[in-house]
């Protein structure tokens, strides 16, 4: 039976919290632009809708992390900030590029949570369940994004870039500080 190392595990949860939480942050930011300079219900009412789930992504690594005594990262305030940030900076171009900011996080993400389900032992069956299902939420976030107009098109293939390298980096370093 393959076991999961205390380390393997630490970091895992720790960039978790970390990555779910910088979800949340991204949508307040969203929402932020959503009810200051752009007025669009429809988009509203979607992010809202998912950012309910990220919230409760959020809730169960911040209870993992507590009940396993594991440290969060140090950089947390920093990517709230830069969640925010990306949201609602996103958002004010315009709703193609809100999307897009979805789905170009997601891709990384689906990737990211395979990678760990890869990674974990037998031992940590709970996690795997829990992950899994966290996974398939993100897929249909990102399904969502392209449905409401997510595209990687023209000068948006930049933006995606950005969005991706920006994302692994902040997965990177979180899993160690
Ligand atoms: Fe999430
Ligand atoms: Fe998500």
């Amino acid at each position: 039976m393959k076991s999961t190392d205390r380390k393997t595990l630490e970091e895992i949860i720790r960039v978790d919290h970390a990555g779910e939480r910088g979800a949340l942050k991204i949508y307040e930011g969203q929402l932020l632009a959503l009810s200051t300079f752009k007025n669009n219900e429809k988009l509203k009412k979607i992010i809202e809708g998912m950012k309910e789930q990220e919230n409760k992504h959020f809730e169960f690594f911040d209870k993992e992390i507590q009940k396993r005594k594991i440290k969060p990262t140090v950089l947390l305030p920093l990517w709230d900030l830069l969640g925010v940030a990306l949201g609602f900076g996103t958002t004010m171009i315009n709703e193609k590029a809100a999307m897009l900011c979805t789905a170009s996080v997601e891709e990384v993400i689906d990737n990211h949570y395979k990678n760990q389900l890869d990674k974990l032992g037998e031992d940590e069956k709970e996690l795997k369940k829990s992950i899994s299902k966290f996974r398939d939420e993100e897929i249909e976030h990102k399904n969502t994004a392209y449905d409401k107009g997510a595209t990687k098109m023209g000068p948006y293939s930049i933006l995606d870039k950005i969005i991706q390298t920006s994302s692994k980096i902040a997965i990177k370093v979180s899993e160690k500080i």
